[in-house]
């Protein structure tokens, strides 16, 4: 049962939250300024981390979570078990629409997905409740 508001920690939100802020001081935004880590609990129970990138092709930037699972999928790991990601400032940055889709690929519906500032938590939901009636493997 995922709750959506604090004082909701799963075993792993530390570990997570520490290994996301880590990783999104070295975003590179120097279009946008705004910093964003992600950190990925996989099945193997490693925690993969990436951050944005940039591009003065604007549209070209990759997502945080985009990078994270690249790292991923690179190191040998196939499936995502929770994600945290930090975002910049007080409104909630979650996941974009890409990324909810990119996230599907390799994860099961009910996962829990950590929103937070660089303070701490903000909220959980499910992939399922950011990407309900989502188009995945299993659906072709
Ligand atoms: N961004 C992410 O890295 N992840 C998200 O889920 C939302 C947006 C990045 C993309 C861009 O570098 C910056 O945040 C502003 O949109």
């Amino acid at each position: 049962m995922i709750t959506k508001d604090p004082p909701f920690r799963s075993k792993n939100f530390d570990k997570l939250f520490i290994a996301a802020k880590q990783v999104r001081l070295k975003a590179y935004v120097p279009y946008s300024k705004f910093l964003v880590g992600a950190a990925i609990l996989t099945e193997k129970n490693n925690i993969v981390v990436g951050c944005n990138v940039e591009n003065a092709a604007y549209p070209q930037t990759q997502c945080a979570e985009a990078t994270a699972i690249g790292n991923m999928i690179s190191q040998g790991d196939r499936f995502i078990q929770e994600v945290l990601v930090i975002g910049s400032g007080k409104k909630l940055c979650s996941p974009c629409g890409g990324c909810r889709q990119r996230i599907r690929e390799f994860a099961a519906l009910t996962i829990p997905i950590h929103m937070c500032n660089e303070n701490g938590f903000q909220k959980t939901l499910t992939l399922n409740e950011l990407l309900p009636e989502a188009f995945g493997p299993e659906n072709l």
